[in-house]
């Protein structure tokens, strides 16, 4: 399936060593401006070799609009984005077309088809998702238009807690952590990591701010579960878990009850613009019965370690002989900061799905 969506639909394609990768994004409400630009300054944030860990691979991303905007604005019809492939050493996995590297996708992508684009993950590598974040720049320019803003950062990494939330901190640092405190010692522990050719995972965290209430719809269209199925489609997402998540199944419901608030000032079912006032701690994530509480969205995101790794590590090959391995191509040691406006982009592509779903059916 390469299409996500219900009537913000976003089609994407390309594999990461092929000529260029596209996005498709059909339901666009007419009259957004957009430009290039728009676009380009998120696939910005996504590119690698931004800071220790990231892979030297340099591609400049350059996006083109081929259709849907005229005079800068949105027509309605199917917006077309493409992005070419520039910085493509195809023969660093030459060796590895007979080898399924551990933890990658290799394996089941042979298995299901028969056949597979090796070079650099084929359609599995990272590099797909270029795609979703051309989706989600303009979802975050429709979202814009309603003050909804979406923020992720770097939670945990390498099984570090960050405790510390400064969110005007977060694009001061390639690393998006939001604790400025405990910057050096998460290079460090990179740094670390880095000469040990190892690799580290970590937890992003993702803040929607000012949502509109009520969106999300039951039964099978609760806004959770739409948001852990969109950050679960990306690579290296292994968890998902919205507001204080497994925690609250470690508590007595005397404890995990989150109560409404009766702010003797502001009545909140009145006055829904200040909703941040809904619930004491907002532990269920801005989210009950599936539907938005209109205060703010918050999930967390596991990201487990890039899987390619310099060290020697035993696999099978087509033939099923045990084979050992060592990663000669460029990758990183993390993966977690670019992950990061990709799971912001899938959110954003949820919430605009679901905004204009609820408008279809409620009206604004
Ligand atoms: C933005 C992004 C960049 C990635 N870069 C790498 C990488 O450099 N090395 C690696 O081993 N995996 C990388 N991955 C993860 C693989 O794509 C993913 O682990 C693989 O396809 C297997 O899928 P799964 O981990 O979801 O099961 C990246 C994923 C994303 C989203």
């Amino acid at each position: 399936m390469n299409t996500f969506g219900t009537v913000f639909r976003l089609t994407c394609w390309g594999e990461s060593h092929g000529r260029a990768l596209g996005a498709l994004i059909d339901g666009c409400p007419p009259g957004l401006e957009l430009s290039e630009s728009d676009i380009q300054k998120e696939l910005d944030r996504r590119r690698p070799g931004q800071h220790i860990g990231s892979s030297p691979r340099q591609e400049n991303d350059r996006c083109e609009i081929l259709s849907g905007v005229f005079e800068g604005k949105t027509t309605g019809m199917p917006i077309s984005v493409l992005v070419r492939n520039t910085d493509v050493q195809s023969k660093d996995y030459e060796s590895l077309k007979n080898i399924y590297r551990p933890s990658h996708a290799d394996l089941t992508y042979q298995l299901k088809y028969g056949i597979r684009d090796y070079r650099g993950g084929g359609r599995s590598s990272g590099r797909e998702t270029v795609a979703r974040v051309i989706g989600g720049a303009i979802a975050k320019k429709i979202l814009a238009q309603q003050k909804i803003q979406i923020i992720g950062f770097s939670r945990e990494i390498g099984g570090q807690f960050f405790e510390h939330v400064d969110f005007s901190y977060i694009k001061k640092n390639p690393l998006r952590m939001a604790d400025k405190k405990n910057y050096k010692k998460a290079l460090q522990i990179l740094k670390q990591a880095k000469e040990g050719k190892d690799s580290l995972g970590g937890v992003a965290e993702i803040h929607v701010q000012n949502p509109s209430a009520g969106l999300g719809s039951p039964v099978f269209g609760k806004l959770e579960s739409d948001l852990a199925r969109a950050c679960l489609s990306v690579g290296s997402v292994k968890g998902f878990e919205i507001g204080e998540g497994f925690a609250l199944s470690r508590m007595n419901g005397s404890e995990a009850n989150d109560s409404f608030l009766n702010s003797s000032s502001k009545s909140v079912l009145k006055d829904f613009k200040d909703q941040s006032f809904l619930t004491q701690r907002n532990a269920n994530g801005g989210i009950l019965g599936g539907i938005s509480t209109g205060e703010d969205i918050w999930f967390r995101v596991a990201v487990k370690p890039p899987s390619s790794i310099g060290q020697s590590q035993e696999t099978i090959d087509s033939s099923g002989k045990k084979v050992k391995i060592k990663i000669e191509g460029r990758y990183d040691t993390i993966i977690l900061p670019r992950v990061i406006p990709v799971l912001e982009s899938m959110t954003a592509l949820v919430l605009v799905d679901h905004l204009l779903l609820h408008r279809a059916q409620c009206g604004n």
